[in-house]
């Protein structure tokens, strides 16, 4: 093992996800606290969904105000309709835009909806408003199973930024429960890159679950680099990983690359 290999991610094991999704929303609440303009980077997928749902009840109960927070998204299918039931935005919505005072002007995400040759532009757009709010203060992000973070696949290298990317065969085939069908998945989609993710002032990854063991593993130890880019996590300070029980088992097993 080389020595960038060895580069460790710093790994909080908990007995219940909803442990590790107190933990950081209390990060995400405390940062609001002390900066009410902070920069939020958001991801989708069943991961998060139990930071959104505490950072509600802390709106609801404990007046966390995000009146003024601004959010940039992780990525966006491409090529479906505004409004369609799929796309990340109506999951933001229904999980956590439309139950918080987030002023509408501040939350971003790719303009995925576009054609091609108008997306290609709106991604640079995208690169320049983050840097406009001043970087992002705080990013949460899960792992694929094939080690992509936001919709950076395997071959995405370490000074990627947002693009758009063609979905990988497992990303697909994990997403077509969702959509009903595999025909019905986007072939597609936006994604902030890898450099873009790394760029954030705080990183917190989380995995949960047995189906997350293997990539987890893979994570903290296969060589870092573009075949697997949750590896890149390891290059950065400030990058915390969240995992249970499930999602760890496999942590320091030999030979996982
Ligand atoms: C999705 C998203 C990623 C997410 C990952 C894992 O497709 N684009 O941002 O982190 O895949 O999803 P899940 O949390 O559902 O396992």
């Amino acid at each position: 093992m080389n020595e960038i290999a060895k580069q460790t991610l710093p790994t909080f094991v908990v007995e219940e996800r909803a442990q590790a999704d107190r933990a950081v929303a209390a990060e995400i609440e405390a940062l609001v606290r002390a900066k009410p303009t902070a920069a939020l980077g958001l991801a989708t997928g069943n991961t998060p969904i139990g930071v959104y749902a505490e950072l509600v009840r802390l709106h609801r109960e404990a007046g966390l105000d995000f009146s003024r927070v601004v959010t940039f998204n992780l990525d966006e299918y491409l090529g479906l309709p505004l409004g369609h039931p799929r796309t990340f935005r109506c999951w933001m919505c229904d999980h956590f835009f439309d139950h918080v005072n987030l002023a509408p002007d501040n939350i971003h995400m790719p303009d995925a909806g576009l054609p091609p040759e108008r997306a290609v532009e709106s991604c640079a757009r995208y690169e320049a408003a983050i840097q406009a709010a001043g970087g992002l203060d705080l990013l949460i992000l899960g792992i694929g199973r094939n080690g992509h973070i936001g919709f950076n696949e395997p071959g995405s290298t370490r000074d990627s930024r947002t693009r758009i990317v063609d979905l990988a065969p497992l990303t697909r085939a994990d997403a077509a429960a969702t959509f009903g069908s595999l025909d019905e998945v986007p072939k597609q989609a936006i994604t902030i890159g890898v450099a873009t993710i790394l760029d954030a002032r705080a990183i917190r990854a989380m995995a949960f679950g047995p189906s997350k063991a293997e990539i987890v593993a893979r994570t903290l130890s296969a060589p870092i680099g573009p075949d697997l880019p949750a590896t890149f996590l390891r290059q950065r300070a400030h990058v915390t990983l969240h995992v249970d029980r499930d999602a760890a088992a496999r942590i320091g097993e030999r030979n996982r690359p």
